[in-house]
């Protein structure tokens, strides 16, 4: 794997060697010192044209806990605001001498066209309404581990519905399409005005009646309401949004009980996710936060060459 840029490019083998390695990078987590020496004299940046919390600042700790030099630029405060285009701004940063570009961007498709441009290792922290895949990484890593722990299965089979804003969601498209290939069934649910065109040909079932879908479900993954990414068009007021779609106190009642939420982040409470629902013992939302850390340190390790610096047994040796 040369870049990460689609949930679709990984396979079964790739997706599960991915979660299998996070797991003992997560290790790292409980230790006092959170340092691994696998990419030392490696640099990564993490090149954001879009305001960001978990996904910035995760990349950030695991290039740090494997040693990397990390230097975040953002397009407020750099360049980007005196009218300096993508591309520039790409070549410039690579000239420094940099091995892997973290770019999460407005537009869909803009870290393909940055593969064209550098030869360093491109890492899509999410482009415009399009993907996510390490965001479908880390969820996938945390719903296999609560079925893991429950039952001893992992995803194939498991009913997934993926409640809200399809349509402006990268992190549905990329689960869908993670999920696929993992072998779970998706349920997307949505006002129809937030259902993509073309939904039909996603391999998915689509319901518009969250209450009939609830009782099924074996995970839900709350969607955040796009509202900044909304134009022309009828959209739902958000009194009839979270009537209509918001995982309510009354609804988290009808989940089968232990049924783990997901939601991506950053939430609207009280919108499409109530505080109850949130908070509840069965919310993985902190687990998703925490497992974006050993995602990302296990892509870099991957996508770096961090065997070659330090072998996974000698990681296993000091976690
Ligand atoms: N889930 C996610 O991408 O969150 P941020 O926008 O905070 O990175």
């Amino acid at each position: 794997m040369r870049h990460l840029l689609s949930a679709g490019d990984l396979s079964l083998a790739e997706i599960t060697e991915i979660c299998d390695l996070a797991e003992e990078m997560s290790a790292v987590q409980s230790r006092p010192v959170k340092k691994l020496p696998a990419l030392r004299g490696r640099t990564v940046v993490n090149l954001f044209f879009e305001d960001s919390t978990r996904t910035r600042s995760s990349f950030e700790i695991a290039g740090k806990w494997l040693s990397a030099d990390v230097i975040n630029v953002s397009a407020k405060g750099s360049s980007v605001s005196k009218g300096e285009s993508l591309r520039d701004t790409v070549m410039t940063v690579a000239a420094m001498g940099v091995d892997a570009l973290v770019i999460r961007h407005m537009a869909s498709g803009a870290p393909w066209q940055v593969t064209n441009w550098i030869g360093a290792h491109v890492l899509n922290a999410g482009d415009g309404t399009h993907e996510h895949p390490t965001q479908a990484l880390l969820d996938a890593f945390t719903m296999r581990r609560h079925f893991r722990g429950l039952d001893g299965g992992d995803l194939a089979g498991r009913t997934v519905a993926i409640v809200g804003d399809i349509t402006h969601s990268r992190v549905a498209r990329s689960n869908v399409l993670l999920l696929q290939t993992l072998g779970a069934k998706v349920v997307l649910v949505a006002p129809p005005t937030l259902l993509p065109s073309g939904v039909d040909t996603w391999p998915v079932s689509v319901s518009t009646d969250l209450d009939a879908v609830l009782p099924a479900a074996d995970a839900v993954m709350m969607l955040r309401v796009q509202r900044e990414r909304m134009s022309g068009g009828y959209f739902p007021t958000a009194r009839e949004y979270t009537i209509g779609y918001g995982l309510t106190r009354d609804r988290l009642a009808t989940l089968r009980p232990g049924v783990p939420i997901c939601h991506p982040g950053p939430m609207n409470r009280g919108l499409e996710i109530s505080a109850e629902a949130a908070d509840a013992a069965s919310s993985l939302v902190l687990d998703q936060v925490a497992a974006g850390v050993a995602v990302r340190m296990a892509v870099l390790y991957q996508l770096l060459g961090g065997a070659d610096e330090m072998p996974l047994a000698r990681v296993r040796e000091v976690v």
